[in-house]
């Protein structure tokens, strides 16, 4: 049906409802989220068009050379890895920089033979199938709730929580100076900033906000950015600040893993409780399950 016939027909319709009921109506179609579902496609053309803003302002590798450690500890993995943003490179283009010799999926065990083996993957950012599991699938209604993305990077979290929630305010917290430009760019450009806000600073600063939040997110904060000592530190200050009764806390991976290998005295017991998520629920056939099962809520005691 073309605009000006549906436009009539549900003119007509709303003729058909009982006077009594109609404002009730209206205000509905005003405020549901019922909508969402035909709204969605202009929000994923928009997220796309943000990842090709950004990859214009970023090498391939989306790291940066004031990355150090990162860098490092990238080149001391096991297996030959290399960082693949998922937000700004999908499947589809990793295939396509391949097709094109941008890039493999594979290296050479033995130079110059056939003998290859598939290099590791790492990704510091949330892919926009990511993005729209936890706002459609795994957080519930945010309308007039405060969320905070502990390192925030590229912003993925916060404009995806834009386009996807009624979250009231949506707080990005980084560390890296250059990466919070990039982030102010894109809330310039697409006019973000009635809801968005970033600071550039240490998460180890910001109890207040922590303390006042509703839902924080943690995707792989501190592993790859701060030392073992730094990182059981920045746990600790986390789990002090972390403490609104009712709130959640969103992480990649798990609690568990990420405190296994560092020296802290957090106990989860008393702290959080683990909401069971259901990886299943309405995903396309071609979603990434491994990712998913990466991404762990808990609902703050
Ligand atoms: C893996 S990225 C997460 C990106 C983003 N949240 C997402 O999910 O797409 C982690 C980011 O945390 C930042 N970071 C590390 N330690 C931090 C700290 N103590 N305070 C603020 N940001 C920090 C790093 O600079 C890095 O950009």
């Amino acid at each position: 049906m073309e605009f000006c016939a549906a436009r009539r027909a549900i003119l007509q319709l709303l003729g058909t409802v009982a006077p009594a009921d109609r404002p009730a109506l209206l205000q509905w179609m005003r405020t549901t989220r019922d909508f969402d579902e035909f709204t969605q496609d202009n929000n994923d053309i928009m997220l796309k068009n943000i990842a090709d803003d950004l990859r214009n302002c970023l090498p391939l590798e989306t790291m940066l050379s004031s990355e150090h450690l990162a860098l490092q500890k990238i080149q001391q993995q096991p297996k030959p890895t290399v960082h693949v943003d998922a937000f700004l490179y999908d499947e589809d283009f990793i295939d396509s920089l391949c097709e094109e010799g941008k890039m493999s999926r594979n290296y050479c065990m033995v130079c110059g033979s056939h003998q290859t083996a598939p290099l590791g993957f790492i990704s510091h950012s949330f892919s926009l199938m990511e993005l729209k599991f936890i706002y459609h699938h795994v957080l519930p209604d945010l309308s007039g709730k405060v969320l905070v993305d502990v390192g925030s990077r590229l912003g993925t979290v916060l404009f995806g929580g834009y386009l996807y929630s009624s979250a009231e305010q949506l707080y990005g917290v980084e560390l890296n100076g250059d990466f919070c430009q990039l982030q102010e760019m894109v809330i310039k450009k697409y006019q973000f900033n009635d809801r968005i806000k970033v600071l550039h600073a240490d998460i180890c600063t910001q109890g207040s906000l922590l303390q006042n939040a509703d839902v924080v997110i943690m995707n792989n904060v501190f592993e790859y950015f701060l030392n073992e000592s730094e990182q059981a530190r920045a746990w600790e200050y986390i789990s002090h600040n972390v403490r609104k009764q009712g709130s959640l806390l969103l992480t990649v991976p798990s609690l568990e893993e990420s405190l296994s290998v560092l020296q802290t005295n957090i106990q989860l017991s008393p702290w959080v409780k683990e909401v069971p998520l259901n990886y299943d629920e309405c995903l396309p056939e071609d979603t990434d399950r491994e990712a998913l099962e990466q991404i762990h809520l808990y609902e703050i005691l």
